[in-house]
């Protein structure tokens, strides 16, 4: 304890007030005059090195503003004027392929791409060299549509018919007979050309020939294009970029039309509000490790190579992810909140003993005043007696991390922004304004909000009666204006009617509500909502937003209908926190035994009770009974779906038996 007050002593006393100094030199005696001029030395390279905090692009109280005569809308404090939101940032970049036209300027013949082989060094691709795909469609104004294979088959076969897709570009062979035999099959009459990146085996150019299909390599491809050279057909900026289909939770798949003004607008957006503190540069290094069904990961990969900065892909194995990050060192990392999760976990978990733990929360406390002040930084004494292998093991070198697409929980967010001493923001939005509406204010290290509007987007609350949400009081369903938000759903006048409205506002679902500085906290979701028998609303994802910080779990799944009464939930434990925080209550095992033991199921269903509680869930929004299940949710087992959110109508008929079971041993 003598040590650690030594220790904090020192911290604080590396911020003296300048006033203090004063009155240190003013109490210097006489004598030790002579030694003014080291001294002197002593405070010039403190005034040189001494942290800074980041200042504020705006004042953080009062983050957003009213719009004159327009009841209710918000608007960033960073425009220019209330009618004017941001469409561009650079003159010269104001559609995607002069973003990349603007990243080659600046870097000439630098690195872009890069991947890499198990431990091996990154591997670059210059950005002379990277003419295929995506850039290629775009110089000629062509509109690309992203395939996953996590879509499913039935969802591939959909959206090549719905977007008329004539020409497919893939990877693997295996994936170019799968389409072949749809077309064999009729199901897809309008394919007509495979461009495969891998080598493949000659009978597949039969194979093709018998059905109509021309297939061809990458490299015959570029081939063809330098012989065959045409003048680049560049689009404008209302022109189409990008039909993205998100896989809904239910129904066919919907294609979010994106022009290259809505994408950049979002990406501006973005660097506007971030411009002061963290402009990219030459120098960045983003690691890519999200899906690229994610707009999300797309957009802060083209601010990057907007500013001349690379890309470096992870090896394609989240458990090889550090090393990845070690190898590449990036400065820049998207991710998402389960990651976070994860990391914060594990730093936990090992830190074994309570004594270790003690001191971790201490040394996470004593940063994180020093983060409220809005001073980031690796360096100080907490980075190198607790922090600094943490930093170590994400490449040492971060400096901007952004989580997006699922709420981020407050309390790991507060502590990673001590621990990693780099600047972390929290975006919000959906595919239908490209990525993000909402944005972390620089300076602003407080969580528990999604930030600020962003300035090439309004915001407005609109009341959802039924829910008991109401505008006049600051809660509503978040509704979006501007720029970035999509033209409608390819093809479905529908589906596009019920989310955009005729004014041009995109519905999200989300419930909101504005905090007194101008932030906006997403409080709830609109749809999945169902009542129980009694007559009660529930919003189960509301409660697994809850529940979800239960330390040994990392997914849930809540459910309720309107025949019971009460809720259930299907639980998997994380396999690398679970067995120890249940051998702290005295259970041991592997994790597959544990998940079927009874005193764990019990202590998991009393801490999240305790969790329910203290966020103040009513006792009906508690569940009743739990099963453990050992296997995650993914996309492969089809209970996620590409951007990793759960498909609830699957898993409710996966765990169909084990709900029904649930309910008739309820106990209490
Ligand atoms: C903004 O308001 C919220 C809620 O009152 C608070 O938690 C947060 O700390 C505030 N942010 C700042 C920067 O003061």
């Amino acid at each position: 304890m003598e040590r650690m007050q030594a220790q904090e002593l020192q911290s604080s006393l590396q911020l003296p007030e300048l006033d203090e100094l004063n009155q240190f030199f003013r109490s210097l005696p006489i004598s030790t005059l002579v030694g003014i001029g080291a001294l002197t030395a002593v405070l010039a390279y403190w005034l040189a090195t001494r942290p800074r905090a980041i200042s504020p692009p705006c004042n953080l109280q009062h983050q957003s503003e009213e719009v004159a005569h327009e009841d209710g809308v918000r608007r960033s404090m960073l425009g220019d004027s209330p009618n004017n939101l941001l469409t561009h940032y650079h003159e010269d970049a104001k559609t995607m392929y002069e973003v990349f036209q603007r990243g080659l300027h600046i870097a000439g013949d630098g690195p872009c791409l890069g991947s890499r082989l198990p431990d091996k060094p990154y591997k670059w691709l210059s950005y002379k060299e990277w003419i295929i795909s995506e850039l290629a469609c775009y110089t000629y104004s062509m509109v690309v549509v992203p395939l996953y294979d996590t879509l499913g088959p039935d969802a591939i076969r959909y959206i090549i018919n719905t977007a008329d897709i004539v020409t497919v570009i893939c990877d693997k062979p295996e994936k170019a007979q799968v389409l072949l035999g749809n077309v064999e099959r009729q199901e897809t009459p309008g394919l007509k050309r495979i461009i495969l990146m891998d080598p493949f085996d000659p009978a597949l150019l039969e194979e093709g020939a018998g059905c109509g299909v021309i297939v061809q390599s990458i490299q015959d491809v570029e081939d063809l294009g330098r012989e065959n050279h045409r003048k680049p057909l560049p689009p404008t900026p209302e022109d189409l970029s990008i039909v993205c289909f998100t896989s809904g939770t239910t129904g066919n798949p919907k294609g979010v039309m994106l022009t290259h003004g809505n994408v950049v607008a979002d990406f501006s957006g973005f660097l506007k509000v971030t411009d002061k503190v963290i402009f990219p540069n030459q120098d960045d290094v983003l690691i890519s490790f999200l899906p690229l069904a994610h707009m999300f990961e797309r957009l802060i990969q083209s601010v990057v190579y907007c500013h001349g900065g690379r890309i470096g892909f992870f090896q394609g194995d989240i458990r090889l992810l550090s090393d990845d990050m070690k190898a590449l060192r990036p400065t820049i990392f998207p991710v998402v909140p389960r990651l976070l999760n994860r990391m914060y976990d594990k730093i936990f978990s090992q830190a074994n003993t309570p004594l270790k733990r003690w001191l971790l929360n201490f040394a996470a406390k004593r940063k994180g005043a020093e983060v409220s002040r809005g001073i980031i930084r690796m360096d100080s004494l907490w980075d190198k007696i607790f922090f600094s292998k943490i930093q170590a093991s994400l490449g040492g070198r971060l400096r901007m991390i952004v989580t997006g697409a699922a709420p981020a929980s407050p309390t790991v967010l507060g502590f990673l922004r001590a621990a990693l001493g780099c600047q972390v923001y929290e975006a919000y939005g959906q595919t239908e304004c490209t990525a993000g509406c909402t944005f972390t204010t620089p300076g602003d290290w407080t969580s528990g909000h999604v930030g600020a509007p962003l300035p090439c987007n309004l915001i407005k609350l609109v009341d959802v009666a039924e829910k008991n949400y109401f505008a006049r009081k600051g809660e509503g369903e978040v509704c979006v204006k501007g720029p970035n938000v999509f033209k409608g759903y390819l093809k479905d006048p529908e589906r596009t009617a019920e989310t955009l409205d005729t004014d041009g506002w995109l519905h999200t679902g989300d419930i909101g509500r504005w905090l007194p500085n101008g932030t906006l906290k997403i409080i709830d979701r609109k749809k999945h909502i169902f009542k129980l028998a009694q007559g009660e609303y529930i919003s189960p994802e509301k409660i697994e937003n809850i529940y979800i910080r239960c330390e040994p779990v990392t997914q849930l799944y809540v459910h309720g209908d309107s025949l019971q009464s009460c809720l259930v939930a299907i639980v998997v434990p994380d396999p690398e926190t679970m067995p120890a925080w249940a051998l702290k209550k005295g259970m041991e095992g592997s994790y597959r035994d544990l998940c079927k033991n009874t005193v764990l199921k019990k202590a998991i269903m009393e801490d999240l009770q305790r969790l329910g509680k203290a966020s103040g869930l009513h006792s009906f929004e508690q569940v009743k009974n739990i099963h453990i299940h050992n296997e995650q949710f993914s996309i492969q087992n089809g209970l996620l779906t590409p951007t990793l959110k759960a498909k609830r109508p699957e898993l409710r008929e996966f765990f169909k038996e084990k709900i029904e079971d649930l309910y008739e041993n309820i106990s209490m």
